[in-house]
């Protein structure tokens, strides 16, 4: 029996059908590398028969990743399973995930099969799969809705076939943890098997219990964790497996069981992916949040200068969140700076750091200090930016008090090439962004804008988050500036980047 809780990252498949996020072929591939880092034991990489862009960057994930196991999603078809075949064959560790679902209303409803239809599908694919790989995985999809009879022989069907990892999953949320935890007790104590099974939870958070649910699996016997990074995912999302990892740690006196990550990392992880994802963690999100180590009532900070243990069940170093004491100013050098973003816990190369360094000294001179969360942003946005295939190159405007704005903007493509347009609007940021639609050559309608200041003050830098839907496809982007209205233009030109990088319709710029 697995002697530790595995953790198995959906981020890439689960995670990406967030509505709005759609991760570029260059993101997935460092999420699974930082995620690597990060410890966890599988990565669901992607769903390969779905599309191209999936099936490579699965490949890809699966030939560069080195210590985990990377995994891709098939129905029960076979040319699913080939494609996942394909994709992982190279990888250190390849893995399956085959899933059908079970309960009445996925058989009546969507699947149009009986009982014994789905039990004789999960045969023939289980075994399919068997014939190429040596560990699968199998999902009785909506098991929590399924006939506890009915779910029985599903599961004993798929280990018979060869299954040796179950995923019991709470597709819709419905569960609660008493009634989760017992599905897992009762798996357990009643099917049989000659080769080792492990059980595995994979909880969604429409009722806000995906990590209890998650949790009272393991009280249950579970030894898999399935969930995503900041809980992103479907509807309400996924299980936010950082809760789970710091759950298991700090009441491992209750749990009694460790995951491998490496709770350092977690910090990064969750703002890299929010970065990408293109959403902002809730400043009171559990682990991760700005706030979730701040202390604002008298008697907490009070006792906190006395023994921090008063009111902090953990450290922010724990998982990785960095504090230094000074920020830095315009007359910081090249060697403050390095030594900076090494005490944040970055590992940059040289010449990456002199493009941070340039960076920072535009900051610098707009901002009296140059704090942490500056720094922060600063890694964040300007690698971003660097891997963009689009990047605003000019901004320019013309502001009238009582008539229509104009605005002529000017962007670049990764080999140098650039491209402008011109419009007026009702407003700058209407100006802006018809413009930009210009240059791009496409109707978008512009579904959310949000801006938030990276710190306190009024020489704060603006965070602007855009979500568009550009035909049926919707893309978000993040823009981060002193300036909110090149933030914003930089948030617009980064979602739109995104539809082309999917769509690879480069045609539709205009030069
Ligand atoms: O939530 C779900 O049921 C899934 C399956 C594909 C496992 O994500
Ligand atoms: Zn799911």
């Amino acid at each position: 029996m697995s002697s530790h809780i595995q953790i198995f990252d959906t981020t890439l498949r689960d995670g990406e059908q967030t509505p709005g996020v759609n991760f570029s072929f260059e993101e997935r591939l460092k999420i699974a590398q930082q995620l690597e880092k990060w410890g966890v034991d599988i990565i669901e990489a992607g769903f390969p028969a779905s599309s191209t862009g999936s099936f490579k960057s699965v490949e890809a994930i699966a030939k560069t990743l080195t210590t985990t196991a990377v995994c891709g999603l098939a129905r029960c078809v076979k040319s699913d399973i080939d494609a996942v075949y394909e994709a992982t064959k190279e990888a250190a560790i390849p893995r399956i995930h085959v899933f059908v679902a079970t309960s009445p209303i996925h058989r009546d409803s969507k699947l149009k099969m009986s009982q014994d239809e789905v039990l004789e599908s999960i045969k023939e694919h289980v075994e399919y799969a068997k014939q190429y790989f040596e560990v699968v995985q199998f999902s009785p999809e909506d098991a929590t809705r399924t006939e506890p009879d009915f779910l029985l022989k599903a599961v004993q069907t798929a280990v018979d076939a060869g299954a040796s990892v179950i995923n019991i999953p709470d597709t819709v949320g419905f569960s609660y943890p008493t009634e989760y935890g017992k599905i897992f007790k009762t798996l357990i104590e009643t099917i049989e098997s000659d080769h080792e099974v492990i059980y595995s939870a994979h909880c969604h958070d429409d009722l806000g219990l995906a990590v209890a649910n998650s949790m009272a699996a393991i009280e249950n016997g579970a030894k898999r964790i399935e969930g995503t990074l900041n809980g992103i995912g479907e509807r309400a999302g996924n299980t936010a497996l950082e809760e789970v990892a710091l759950g298991l740690y700090v009441r491992q006196d209750h749990y009694q069981n460790q995951s491998k990550i490496n709770l350092a990392e977690t910090k990064q992880t969750s703002d890299l992916i929010a970065r990408y994802a293109g959403i902002r963690v809730p400043k009171n999100k559990a682990i991760v949040g700005q706030n979730a180590f701040s202390h604002e009532s008298g008697i907490h900070q009070d006792g906190v200068l006395k023994n921090p243990e008063t009111y902090e069940i953990m450290t922010p170093q724990l998982v990785g969140v960095k504090t230094t004491e000074l920020p830095l100013g315009k007359l910081s050098g090249k060697h403050a700076f390095a030594e900076k973003l090494t005490a944040l816990g970055y590992d940059v190369e040289p010449e990456e750091q002199k493009v941070l360094f340039k960076q920072f000294k535009e900051i610098a001179d707009k901002k009296k200090a140059v704090t942490d969360r500056d720094i922060h942003a600063l890694i964040q946005g300007t690698s971003h930016e660097q891997s963009a295939s689009y990047q605003v190159d000019t901004l320019q405007l013309q502001f009238v008090s009582n008539g229509l704005q104009s605005a002529v903007v000017v962007i670049k493509d990764k080999d140098g090439n650039t491209y402008q347009d011109s419009s007026i609007g009702t407003g700058s940021i209407v100006a802006v962004y018809n413009a930009v639609d210009r240059i791009f050559d496409r109707e978008t309608e512009l579904l959310d804008y949000t801006i938030d200041s990276v710190t306190e003050g009024s020489d704060a830098q603006a965070e602007v988050h855009v979500q568009l839907k550009i035909d049926d496809q919707i893309v978000s982007g993040v823009g981060i500036d002193h300036d909110i209205l090149l933030a914003s233009c930089k948030s617009y030109v980064e979602a739109q980047a995104k539809y082309v990088n999917e769509s690879t319709e480069k045609e539709g710029i205009k030069s």
